[in-house]
């Protein structure tokens, strides 16, 4: 199968589990906190992100944080409970919006988080700038006419990386003199390769900032992935493993 119809394959199954699950709690915890989860907004109790290295980002330096793609909104509460003054949630999906905004007032940091509706940047003020921008991406590079404009589609699948780019190309010029692009991505899904492509084009040095390595995928995605991947060695005998980075991108000066 070519790699780009498998990670159809995989975000079609995830899709299917998550609308299928009926044990979906309207409450989890994450980060040692509590969250609000509605429906139709991706769970991070699938697949936790960069939520959980979130102390390894430097809000301590930052007084404005951009989550993009923000969900449940855990990163954007994370930032504003370590200090961040001005932060903003974005998301294309408006669920997510509210999800953001209950999460805020859950956690008594609303004077300082805003949430809105946004297709990548379109939300955003022309004087806006932030010391810190954020996502946690779809990085399925499924078939571009495979993929629909669905909530549940634009959560999974990003068509030759096309968003990531735009992320990355337009975050650079919203950022201040002392800002910097942080990104939560996989590698035995998404494409680390093109990531660093990516970087180089829109014009960041790319750094680690935190590395994860499971050697099982999650117990709640399981079934939604091949028999070989799961438990099972790969070809090359070596034990199928995910690696999740949370990556640093630090524009170049011209
Ligand atoms: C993998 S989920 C991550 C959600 C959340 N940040 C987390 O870590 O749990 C990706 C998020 O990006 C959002 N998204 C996808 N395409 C987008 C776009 N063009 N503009 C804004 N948000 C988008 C999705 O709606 C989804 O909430």
């Amino acid at each position: 199968m070519e790699t780009r119809d498998f990670e159809l394959l995989i975000g079609r199954n995830i899709i299917e589990k998550y609308r299928a699950d009926r044990h979906r709690p309207a409450v989890f915890a994450l980060a040692g906190l509590e969250w609000d989860l509605l429906d139709e907004v991706w769970p991070p109790t699938y697949s936790p992100g960069g939520e959980l290295f979130a102390g390894r980002i430097p809000f301590d330096r930052m007084s404005s944080f951009l989550e993009m793609g923000c969900g449940t909104g855990i990163m954007s509460v994370l930032a504003a409970r370590a200090g961040v003054e001005r932060v903003l949630g974005l998301d294309i999906n408006p669920a997510a919006v509210r999800n953001t905004e209950l999460n805020a007032r859950r956690h008594a940091v609303a004077d300082r988080v805003t949430a809105r509706e946004s297709d990548l940047y379109s939300a955003v003020g022309p004087d806006e700038r932030f010391d810190g921008i954020y996502w946690n991406p779809p990085f399925l590079n499924a078939p571009e006419d495979s993929v629909d404009t669905s909530i549940w589609d634009e959560t999974m699948f990003d068509p030759e990386y096309a968003k990531l780019r735009r992320f990355l190309a337009e975050g650079r010029e919203l950022l201040t003199p002392r800002g910097k692009a942080y990104l939560w991505f996989g590698e035995a899904l998404g494409n680390p390769a093109l990531v660093a492509d990516l970087a180089e084009e829109t014009g960041y040095d790319l750094g680690v900032l935190a590395k994860t390595e499971m050697a099982e995928i999650p117990e709640a995605l399981a079934d939604a992935f091949p028999a070989d991947l799961v438990g099972g060695d790969s070809e090359d005998g070596e034990d199928a493993a995910w690696h999740l980075h949370l990556l640093e991108l630090r524009p170049r000066q011209a």
